[in-house]
C-alpha cells in the first residue's frame, strides 16, 4: 500500500483546510495511506505524524486555518535537520510528502527531495499571492473579500466625517492583495511596491476630487509600499484633510474561504495526489488560464516576480 504524507507550512492561508480534505479523501478513493504532519516542517522534527481517515477531515471544508497546524521551522534550511525529517518519514514507510504552503515552503520541500530522496509536491497557499509561476495561490481570493468587507464598512464611517481613509493590507513584498481589493473595492488611490508614486501628485489628486464634491477618499495602501505614517503625515499637511490610518492585519489571514478558494484547493490536491502516485517528484502545482498544471520546483521559485500592470491601469481609469 502506498503511503503518504501531507503537512501546512508557513502563514496559514483560507483553504488550506480544503485542500487537507481533497488530498486525503481523494487519495483513499486511490487506495493510498494518508499520514498528516502537525506543524510543517516541525512536526517532521518532533514526530508529530498521524494516521488520517475520511472521518478525520470531517466538517472542516469551510475554515479557515489549518487543522493540521503549521509553524515556521527555521532550522530547516540546515541539511541535517532534512535528513532527521526524512529518517521520521520513511520510520513510518513514508517515501512521498505533499507540502502546501508558500514559497519558503516550497524551498524546504525541495531540499527534501534534492538532499533527501523524498518525493515531494508542492501546493501554493498564501495570501500573498507572491508565488508568481502560478496565477492564484490558495488564499488570495478570500483574503481580498475579507479587506473588501473592511473597504465596505470603512466607507460608512469615513463619509459620515468627510475623511480620507488609508486602509494598509498584508503581502509582503506583493501588492496584489491591494491591487485587487482596490479594484473591486473602488478606491481612488492604490500603493503597492511594484509601482512608484508620487504623494505631492496624490495630495493634489485628494484636493481636486474634494472641490469636484467628493466628500471621503479610499487609498489601499499595500503593507511593502513605503512608510505608512510618514505618508500619512505628509498627505495630511499637504491637504489639509483628516487621513484616518487602518491596519486590517491578522483578520484578511482567516475567515471561510471562498468558493474560489475552496474549489482551487480541491483541484490542486487532486493534481498533487496523482503525481504522487505517478511516483513524480520535486513539481510544484499551479493554475494558468483556470487549468491545473505542473512544473520543476525550482523553475517555479525562479520566476521573476509579476504585477499586472494592466489592471494597475484600469484600476486608476475607473477610480477617477
Ligand atoms: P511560507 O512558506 O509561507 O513562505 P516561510 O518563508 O516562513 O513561509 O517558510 C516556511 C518554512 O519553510 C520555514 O520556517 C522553514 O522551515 C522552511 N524553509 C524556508 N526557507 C527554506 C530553505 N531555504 N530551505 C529549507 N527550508 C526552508
Ligand atoms: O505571508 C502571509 C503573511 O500574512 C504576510 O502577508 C505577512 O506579512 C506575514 O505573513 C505575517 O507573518 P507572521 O505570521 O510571521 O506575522
Amino acid at each position: 500500500m502506498k503511503k503518504i504524507a501531507i503537512l501546512t507550512s508557513g502563514g496559514d492561508a483560507p483553504g488550506m483546510n480544503a485542500c487537507v480534505r481533497a488530498c486525503v479523501r481523494y487519495a483513499i478513493a486511490k487506495d493510498v495511506d494518508v499520514y498528516g504532519v502537525e506543524r510543517g516542517y516541525v512536526g517532521l522534527l518532533n514526530n508529530k505524524i498521524n494516521f488520517m481517515s475520511t472521518r478525520s477531515v470531517s466538517d472542516i471544508v469551510h475554515r479557515g486555518g489549518t487543522i493540521l497546524k503549521t509553524a515556521r521551522c527555521p532550522e530547516f534550511i540546515d541539511v541535517e535537520y532534512q535528513q532527521q525529517a526524512a529518517e521520521t518519514l520513511q520510520a513510518y514507510g513514508i517515501d512521498s510528502l505533499i507540502v502546501i504552503g508558500g514559497d519558503g515552503s516550497f524551498r524546504g520541500a525541495k531540499d527534501l527531495s534534492d538532499n533527501c530522496g523524498i518525493n515531494v509536491v508542492a501546493i501554493p497557499a498564501t495570501i500573498d499571492n507572491d508565488l508568481d509561476y502560478t496565477d492564484f495561490t490558495i488564499g488570495f481570493d478570500t483574503s481580498v473579500n475579507t479587506v473588501l468587507n473592511a473597504i465596505n464598512n470603512l466607507r460608512d464611517t469615513m463619509g459620515s466625517h468627510d475623511r480620507v481613509s488609508l486602509l494598509e493590507v498584508m503581502g509582503r513584498k506583493c501588492g496584489d492583495i491591494a491591487l485587487y481589493a482596490a479594484l473591486a473595492g473602488g478606491a481612488e488611490f492604490c500603493l503597492t511596491p511594484e509601482v512608484p508614486y508620487n504623494i505631492d501628485e496624490i495630495a493634489k489628486t485628494l484636493v481636486k476630487s474634494r472641490k469636484r464634491g467628493k466628500t471621503s477618499n479610499m487609498i489601499i495602501f499595500a503593507e511593502g509600499a513605503g512608510d505608512r505614517d510618514e505618508i500619512c503625515r505628509r498627505l495630511e499637511d499637504h491637504t489639509g484633510l483628516s487621513v484616518k490610518t487602518t491596519t486590517l492585519g491578522y483578520v484578511q489571514r482567516g475567515g471561510s474561504p471562498t468558493m474560489a478558494d475552496r474549489v482551487l484547493a480541491s483541484r490542486m490536491a487532486v493534481k498533487a495526489v496523482d503525481l504522487m502516485i505517478e511516483g513524480k517528484t520535486n513539481r510544484a502545482i499551479g493554475v494558468k488560464d483556470n487549468n491545473i498544471f505542473d512544473m520543476d520546483i525550482s523553475e517555479a521559485l525562479a520566476f521573476e516576480h509579476r504585477f499586472n500592470h494592466e489592471l494597475y491601469k484600469v484600476m486608476n481609469i475607473l477610480a477617477r
